[in-house]
């Protein structure tokens, strides 16, 4: 059976593609925000893009100083069978398949730039990307622009407040889960991602705290008032992250080592041995990917609904229009119907096959 993130994948996919038929009432942008998915806040240099690298054991986003990050990257990651080739796929190139992980991010730069030109501006339209890979789990990340305060040359001064509503367009939703990343050698009071999370989950259900940059503290500190959840408490667990130095960036280290570098350094830490099976970036990217298939478990039913919502719009809006012939609108929404069909078969199918009660 299909994974039901993998599911949830193609109907975000879907939804995007026909995103254009979803006018003013329509179920299309309703269903989109039905689903569940994991943002990725923080502030700018805080290691977001590095978490989402050792999450999938890769290097492939765009990197540099000022603000790389300029459009929405959903990242979708789907777990293929061992001695399967990895390789990345775009929304906006369909069948052209990257094998190459240096192409894959030179694709993101190029068509961040499509979209926002050389005006170094941001833009809320999303590049949608999937790798598949036998290394990774089930999971969707959504990386978002970091926050920051000052606008550098070239962008302009409403960049700091456009980031912010960027990123809040995402959080405030409550379906979205909050992926808040935090550097541990910064007061923990001051962090973009934490204040934020307060601010749109007060009671911290839906966020996750990942505290970056362990290895950076001052000697003599530790971090465990944090990860111990005594300086700022979510309902979930903090985790605690060492990911590649820029020195070791520099020095091309491979991100397999660096995953294996990370545990070693938990499992032999006198401050943080008794955390190490539940630190490091392995860990995070497992909890997220059981996390979100339990919620998108607990809300089958709700998805159902919806997606029955859209079928009936549909069948009444082709009723009208009367039966597709050839490729033009009337086709294309004849395919999502069958689309829509499809998904609430494979649903279906998870609800008597899936446990009971679902969660784990
Ligand atoms: P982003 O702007 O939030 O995406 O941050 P990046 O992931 O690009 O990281 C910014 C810089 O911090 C890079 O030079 C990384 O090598 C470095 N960095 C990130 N996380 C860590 C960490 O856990 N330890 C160390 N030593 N450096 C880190
Ligand atoms: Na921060
Ligand atoms: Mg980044």
């Amino acid at each position: 059976m299909e994974s039901l993130i993998g599911l949830v994948n193609r109907i975000q996919r879907a939804c995007t593609v026909l995103g254009d038929h979803g006018g003013e009432g329509s179920s299309l942008p309703t269903l989109w925000e039905a689903l569940p998915s994991v943002a990725v806040v923080g502030g700018q240099s805080s290691g977001k893009s590095s978490v989402l690298e050792s999450i999938v054991g890769r290097d492939f986003l765009p990197r540099g100083s000022g603000i790389v990050t300029r459009r929405p990257l959903v990242l979708q990651l789907h777990k293929t069978d061992e001695g399967q080739n990895e390789y990345g796929e775009f929304l906006h190139a369909p069948r052209k398949r990257f094998n190459d992980f240096a192409s894959i991010r030179k694709e993101i730069q190029d068509e961040t730039d499509r979209i926002t030109g050389k005006s170094k501006h941001i833009s809320n339209i999303p590049i949608h990307l999937s790798i598949y890979s036998p290394h990774v789990v089930n999971l969707t990340l959504i990386d978002l622009p970091g926050m920051t305060k000052v606008a550098v040359e070239g962008q302009p001064d409403s960049i700091v407040g456009d980031i912010e509503n960027m990123v809040r367009s995402y959080v405030e939703k409550p379906n979205c889960i909050i992926l808040a990343i935090s550097p541990a050698n910064q007061d923990i009071a001051t962090s973009d991602a934490i204040k934020l999370a307060r601010e749109v989950d007060p009671s911290g259900e839906r966020t996750f705290g990942v505290l970056t940059k362990l290895d950076l503290m001052d000697k003599g500190t530790n971090a465990l008032d944090v990860l111990e959840g005594r300086s700022y408490r979510l309902q979930h667990p903090w985790v605690g992250i060492v990911n590649r130095s820029q020195a070791d960036i520099n020095k091309n280290v491979d991100m397999i080592v660096a995953r294996r570098k990370e545990r070693e350094y938990f499992s032999t830490s006198p401050e943080y041995g008794h955390l190490a099976s539940k630190m490091g970036s392995e860990y995070l990217a497992t909890l997220l990917s059981r996390h979100l298939e339990s919620v998108i478990r607990a809300r089958i039913p709700s998805i159902l609904s919806l997606i029955n919502k859209t079928v009936n719009e549909l069948e009444e809006e082709l009723n009208r229009i009367g039966r597709p012939i050839g490729v033009d609108s009337g086709a294309q929404l004849y395919t999502i119907l069958e689309m829509c069909r499809a998904f609430d078969r494979v649903f279906k199918e998870h609800l008597d096959g899936g446990r009971p009660g679902g969660d784990r």
